[in-house]
């Protein structure tokens, strides 16, 4: 085993040697030198190859792998292969297949078939990885344990009559009786109430809409399911293997909320995660940023590895633009900004055949003759000179809520509008923050909020009694708090929480809410003092806050929309709508001057700043994400370019600096 690559960013990508004919892997080496990769992950999809029948294994060709990489000075990241049953074992053990909502069987001829309750399925995959751990605990091309892939992708939830029984099981575990299940599922209504254990199904389709708590706890269980799973492999491998760190990629990619990382990451020697941009969003890069934050928040503040990304367009969507020139560079930086220590790519040589053909790479079809390859060359040089900023980190002083719970009970069937996505609120706060340079931690709120001077609540629609309670002292401790619309309404159940709106933080805020008003997509109200608010709208009455801002018509003329209040040595401001950014803006300014706040540098609109620090130094990332030159305020040596820079810096566009401050 050898230790983690730690002499630059560590810079790679998933390898699948399987896909090639052995006399390219020479060339892959020569070209992995070329580009100045540092490691790879190995095996993720190679099942079928390493157990081609039941009980033979060939694991020639991954020793021969292995010792090729070693020999040029790459480290791997084996994966447990377990992602994907080869073919053979699903015809054997079709039992092992998924189910969907409407009770079909998922076929295998894709990937991840496998259901996660399925005791046979694990037994088989643990037995692989056993015997994995046995044959390269100790080779010297090991440096960390990959287990599985992106768990929950494609194969959660299943519905089938394994994950019944088990769900069940779960259920005895968190309520203990019947009584306390139908209490807290509500099934006074609607004649639900159980009598027996064996009548609970997990929510498949039905005639109209499931029982809101049993979708929720459906989540809660298939999350808790996988991560069940994760501890079985990481501990074989550990039985193995007692030095190498063991992780799992996640997906912190906003569009992907199957499972409740806050849960998974501290089972994680190191947190590592994919990011994909998604063409269909309005701020794809705002959004990058916020994974970051987010990333970084379940690491615990500590550097993460990027285990995936794309060089360039993805096969996934229904249009997969390309990138353009220098975006491959920037997107990368911008992670490093936000925390990541390592650079990986889904992957090193892009298919011929497939369903990837057509993703991108670090080597594209067009060979190392390409603008693209050359790009990855410059990437991987200025990820070997950025080796002095490893282990630095990101202080912030504003945190952004983020809770996997509240997101699943918000999503669930019956709400006053499913028009609002729970990512709406915290994303807009965190991309009008980031363009004033502000950096925010994004954290789950049972977080320790003493150290923030802003503490952002976004639609934290469920929240426990405990966290609204830290919540509400953090504001007391001199914490400047924002709580939006359709935050702290229903308790861990799902129960609302009675007597006005919002419940958890009624006496917080000094609001009372008898209703909901919410807006139809693409309504908005206008708003007392100019500005426009979307999304949802509210009764409230200020109890006891000033008002800031009315609705200036329609039903709630004359209404607060917008409240504070003074709470012990900090404040609390409620928005009961979503503002247009110009308006939010202001509102965030004046809270930001409260809690004397003060961003990372000054730059133009479209300019990200972001500052890492440790003992030996900080280190100023300025990203460009614009396509015009702009001229920033910064001074010291920009580890790009090797230069002094400052007092001013020209940055052309899609470009980026990394100051070492002076
Ligand atoms: C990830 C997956 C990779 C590859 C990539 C394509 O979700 O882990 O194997 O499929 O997406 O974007």
């Amino acid at each position: 085993m050898r230790a983690w690559p730690k002499d630059g960013i560590a810079f790679g990508g998933d390898y699948n040697p399987e896909q090639w004919p052995r006399s390219v892997w020479d060339d892959d080496m020569r070209l992995m030198r070329e580009a100045g990769v540092t490691f790879v992950t190995l095996g993720v999809f190679s099942w079928s190859w390493l157990e081609p029948t039941k009980g033979e294994y060939t694991f020639e060709w991954l020793d021969e792998a292995m010792d090729l990489l070693h020999a040029n000075g790459i480290a791997v990241d084996l994966a447990t292969a377990t992602a994907t049953p080869p073919p053979w074992l699903t015809s054997a053990y079709p039992e092992i297949l998924p189910v969907d909502h409407d009770g079909h069987t998922l076929w295998p001829g894709s990937r991840q078939s496998w259901c996660p309750s399925s005791r046979l399925y694990r037994e088989l995959a643990l037995s692989l990885t056993d015997r994995l751990a046995a044959r390269y605990h100790d080779h010297p091309a090991l440096a960390m344990w990959h287990v599985s892939n992106e768990y929950a992708c494609h194969n959660l939830p299943c519905y089938c009559d394994t994950c019944a029984i088990a769900f069940r099981a779960w259920l005895e575990q968190r309520y203990a009786d019947l009584d306390t299940l139908n209490d807290a599922w509500g099934t006074a209504f609607w004649s639900q109430r159980y009598t027996a254990w064996e009548d609970i199904l997990p929510p498949r389709r039905t005639t109209t809409f499931a029982n809101p708590t049993q979708v929720l706890d459906y989540h809660r269980f298939g999350s808790d399911t996988l991560l069940g799973f994760y501890r079985e492999e990481y501990e074989v491998i550990r039985r193995h293997s007692s030095q190498v760190p063991i992780t799992t990629n996640f997906m912190t990619l906003s569009n992907f909320r199957l499972l409740d990382y806050h849960d998974w990451a501290p089972l994680q020697d190191v947190v590592s995660t994919d990011h994909y941009i998604v063409d269909s969003l309005e701020h794809p890069r705002a959004e990058l940023s916020f994974h970051g934050d987010l990333t970084r928040g379940l690491a615990g503040g500590r550097p993460w590895i990027l285990m995936e990304h794309s060089t360039s367009a993805v096969n996934w969507q229904p249009v997969n633009p390309a990138k353009a020139p220098g975006q491959t560079v920037l997107d990368s930086l911008t992670h490093v900004a936000h925390g990541a220590d390592a650079l990986g790519f889904f992957q090193w040589r892009q298919s011929r055949s497939g369903s990837e053909k057509f993703h991108s790479a670090l080597v594209p079809h067009a060979g190392e003759d390409s603008d693209r390859f050359r790009e990855v060359c410059e990437l991987g040089a200025i990820s070997a000179r950025l080796g002095e900023l490893l282990g630095s980190t990101v202080e912030a002083e504003v945190a952004v809520l983020w809770d996997y719970e509240a997101l699943w009970a918000m999503s669930g069937p019956c709400m006053p509008s499913s028009a609002i996505d729970y990512a709406t609120a915290p994303h807009t706060f965190h991309r009008i923050l980031r363009e004033r340079g502000i950096t925010c931690d994004v954290v789950h709120p049972s977080a320790d909020l003493s150290r923030y001077r802003v503490v952002i609540v976004p639609t934290l629609y469920v929240v426990s009694d405990e966290n609204a309670s830290a919540i509400a002292s953090a504001a007391e401790s001199g914490a400047h708090v924002v709580v939006t619309y359709f935050s702290g309404i229903s308790d861990l159940d799902d129960h609302v929480r009675l007597g006005g709106y919002p419940g958890a933080f009624r006496d917080l805020l000094g609001v009372r809410v008898e209703e909901f008003f919410p807006l139809r997509p693409g309504e908005v109200v206008p708003l007392s003092g100019g500005g426009t608010g979307s999304q949802w709208s509210e009764d409230a009455r200020a109890v006891d806050a000033e008002v800031l801002s009315t609705y200036a018509a329609g039903p709630l003329q004359g209404r607060p929309a917008l409240t504070r209040r003074a709470v012990g040595e900090g404040t609390a401001s409620y928005l009961g709508t979503l503002p247009d950014d110009a308006t939010l803006g202001s509102v965030l300014d004046e809270v930001i001057a409260l809690a004397a706040v003060t961003p990372a540098a000054q730059t133009p609109p479209g300019v990200e700043v972001v500052r890492r620090s440790s003992s030996e130094g900080s280190w100023l990332f300025v990203l460009n994400h614009t396509t015009q030159e702009h001229e920033v305020t910064v001074t010291g040596h920009d580890l790009l370019t090797g230069r002094d820079v400052g007092p001013t810096h020209r940055l052309a566009g899609l470009c980026a600096a990394v100051v070492r401050e002076a």
